[in-house]
């Protein structure tokens, strides 16, 4: 696949995963504009990437969790027609039991997990909607589906980016606008160190490199996949996961407590 005159725009890209998107999206023809605070690493980045590919790059200082900064990217996704692409990829992880964690990495994980990725949705829907046409591709993970005794916060986050985005896609069933869900297990890149789980602690055996896991979720893209498992090869487990929580749901439909609730 290739793109001509198409913008894609990565949040996160000065580092780990939204670097090797950024590499990935210029190598297949996109205009970029990447999103981070690191000014320096995305002026590299965007020189590198430049000249390799001959793609226009654009840098967008930005820190999400600042509504000045978080505005700004707002108004470039809200009236840049040339943007098909958004890659809601910018993550932080504040790894440790809450007790022991600060309210304030609390809520900068929900600052730019949560209100960021939904807000920049927001801005990029109405333009591609229009057009009929543009993908978003939000990064979740794992622990959208699992929680540790120190992820509780985190794991939190991504939940509500795969429940999010779930119900946006059967919003979205019926358009031309697609959206893709990534769920990376451990990936190497510097989220670690910053959560506080130094990478070098993990079982290496469950590490996966970031252009692995970026090169295995645009091949799930590329053939339209909602949701990509990167690291999962029994693909039959979403499935059968997702069999259980429709009947799950269904079965609280009863508008009565269930006989072991009620009164004898
Ligand atoms: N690595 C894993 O094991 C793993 C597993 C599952 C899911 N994920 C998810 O993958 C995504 C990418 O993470 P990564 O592993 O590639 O980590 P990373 O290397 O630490 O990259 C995080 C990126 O987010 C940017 N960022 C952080 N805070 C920001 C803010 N306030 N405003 C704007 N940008 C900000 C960082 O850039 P600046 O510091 O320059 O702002 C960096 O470019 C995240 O959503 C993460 O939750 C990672």
């Amino acid at each position: 696949m290739t793109a001509s005159n198409k913008t894609a725009v990565v949040t996160g890209a000065s580092s780990g995963i939204g670097a090797v998107y950024a590499y990935r999206l210029a190598a297949r023809g996109y205009d970029l504009i990447l999103v981070a605070r690191r000014a320096d690493r995305l002026s590299a980045l965007s020189e590198k990437l430049s000249a390799s590919y001959g793609v226009k790059v654009q840098t967008l200082v930005a820190d999400l969790a600042n509504e000045a900064d978080l505005a700004k990217v707002e108004d470039v996704l809200g009236n840049d027609a040339s943007v098909r692409l958004l890659v809601n990829n910018a993550g932080l992880a504040r790894l440790a039991p809450l007790a022991q964690a600060s309210v304030s990495d609390s809520t900068a994980q929900l600052a730019l997990n949560i209100t960021a990725l939904t807000r920049l949705t927001h801005a990029v829907l109405p333009g591609f909607l229009a057009r009929n046409e543009g993908d978003i591709i939000n990064v979740a993970s794992v622990l959208s589906v699992h929680s540790l005794p120190f992820s509780a916060v985190y794991s939190g986050t991504k939940a509500y980016v795969l429940a999010f985005s779930r119900g946006l896609q059967a919003e979205l069933a019926d358009t031309g606008v697609r959206l893709q869900i990534v769920l990376p297990a451990t990936t190497a890149t510097e989220i670690w160190d910053v959560a506080g789980v130094p990478l070098s602690t993990l079982n290496q055996d469950s590490v996966m490199s970031a252009e692995n896991m970026v090169d295995a979720a645009l091949i799930g893209f590329d053939r339209g996949e909602k949701l990509t498992w990167p690291s999962v090869a029994d693909e039959g487990l979403w499935e059968k996961y997702d069999v259980a929580r429709a009947a799950l749901f269904a079965a609280t439909q009863t508008g009565k407590p269930a006989p072991r609730y009620q009164a004898a």
